[in-house]
């Protein structure tokens, strides 16, 4: 018979050989996020659909295309994450933290969903570690953000990173330069393909991010924003790229960044990674989005933050091989039936004194069970038969020595920490 069901297409097992892979991300993503103040936030999976329509902008692929939304029995439209930055805003409000000392630090990480075309490093369900800082908008709060994601993948041991960089101004600048963009556009319009066509009466900004070769001579000599910043936007641009020389991270000024959501302001930055190819090099990406609280509702406040993809980042540290996983202590086993509760007994006092240790129930022969206990990399094994459960004793076998010892029972946790100890 075949299985009622598959995994639905774009959705992967983090299987237990990637898990030392991914507490390894989880691991660096809490040391570097509180080494630098960063607090741990956590928000609901599912939110109203009109907080992610109104931040992430009705143009942008992510609610055009990409948003998992249903209605709920009590038919109120809800949608499944796609990102975590409008949530974030939305809790600092409702949490009440903008009463806090400002600016607000926030990391998370967690499982977001679009409804994306499913590739390597593409998924429907995927993962992200993100950082938030809310209410206040210095520009050395932006160089900050990107140094905690550059130590993140530098704590992991990620090399060959490329930090890309630009500023996409703010309400005050970017109309006027959305109209010369459209003014430079306009006479070529049969010449682009269908998408920009779309973008070019939606969303202008995005035929910066065209991909398809066609476009690509007329989107190389489009005017750049960064010419045509406001006075506050270049100098806030001005300060973020001294700061970040001063850091020492490397950084390219790539004028076309323009992001795929529509909060951001001023600074957007992606990290690449050479190793991924084509659309999925960027491992993360982020800037800032002033407007954002107000487009939401809220008393306008200042942001910036990013997030990192972890399962693209997975492909990468799994280039580099397995990792062992902590292998286990104790490999419990009883010989006769009747005592396999004993043995069950021994396991749990292992337990409490802190040992790892498997209990075998299985009835095969004691060779079989040793092979097994090999191989889930037990150091000892515990061996109850019945002779020596009738003088109330052990048998405490060294898996590498393979050599064992009988120890009274009352003695065993001493004498498997011992065994340990030299194993
Ligand atoms: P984003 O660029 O949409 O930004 O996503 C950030 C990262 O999440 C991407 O660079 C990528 O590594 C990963 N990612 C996105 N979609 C997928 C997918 N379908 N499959 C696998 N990985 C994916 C944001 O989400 C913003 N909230 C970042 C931010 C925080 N901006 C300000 N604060």
């Amino acid at each position: 018979m075949a299985p009622v069901a598959q995994r639905v297409r774009g959705t992967q097992d983090i299987l237990p050989a990637d898990q030392p892979h991914w507490e390894l991300m989880e691991r660096a993503a809490h040391t570097t996020a509180t080494r630098a103040g960063y607090q741990k936030i956590a928000t609901p999976i599912f939110e109203a659909t009109d907080l992610f329509v109104r931040s992430a902008g009705e143009a942008s692929d992510v609610v055009a295309k990409e948003m998992y939304t249903f209605t709920d029995r009590g038919g109120r439209s809800l949608t499944l994450r796609p990102e975590g930055t409008a949530s974030i805003v939305r809790a600092y409000f409702d949490g009440g933290l903008d009463q806090e000392p400002q600016p607000v630090r926030l990391f998370y990480l967690g499982p977001f969903f679009r409804y994306d075309r499913p590739q390597a490093g593409r998924y429907r369900q995927f993962h992200q570690f993100g950082v938030e800082v809310i209410g206040e908008g210095h520009a050395l709060l932006d160089v900050e953000v990107i140094q905690v994601g550059w130590q993140w993948f530098s704590e992991l041991g990620i090399g060959d990173l490329g930090l890309k960089l630009n500023s996409i101004g703010d309400e005050v600048c970017r109309p006027a330069y959305r109209e010369l963009l459209r003014d430079y556009y306009r006479p070529h319009l049969d010449t682009l393909c269908e998408e920009d066509r779309i973008r070019f009466e939606r969303n202008p900004l995005r035929l910066l991010d065209c991909k398809v070769p066609q476009c690509q001579p007329l989107k190389a000599k489009a005017p750049r924003i960064v010419d045509h910043l406001c006075g506050p936007c270049a100098t806030a641009f001005a300060s973020v790229k001294g700061a970040l020389e001063a850091t020492g991270i490397p950084f390219e000024l790539d004028p076309s960044l323009v992001r795929g959501l529509d909060y951001y302001t001023r600074t957007v930055f992606e990290y690449q990674h050479g190793s991924l190819g084509g659309a999925q090099n960027a491992l993360g990406g982020g800037g800032r989005y002033d407007g954002l609280a107000a487009e939401l509702g809220y008393r306008s406040t200042p942001g910036i933050g990013f997030a990192v993809g972890m399962d693209r980042t997975l492909l990468i540290l799994k280039q580099r091989g397995p990792v062992q996983p902590e292998g286990l202590d104790v490999y419990t086993l009883a010989l006769e039936e009747v005592d396999q509760v004993h043995a069950l007994k021994l396991a749990s006092a292992l337990r409490a004194a802190g040992l790892r240790v498997v209990l075998d129930p299985g009835d095969a022969r004691l060779d079989a069970r040793l092979r097994k206990a090999a191989r889930r990399g037990a150091r000892v094994a515990l061996i109850i038969g019945p002779e020596e459960r009738a003088h109330g004793e052990a048998v405490i076998r060294d898996m590498t020595a393979k050599t064992q010892v009988t120890v009274p029972e009352r003695e065993i946790v001493a004498a498997v920490t011992q065994a340990l100890a030299g194993a």
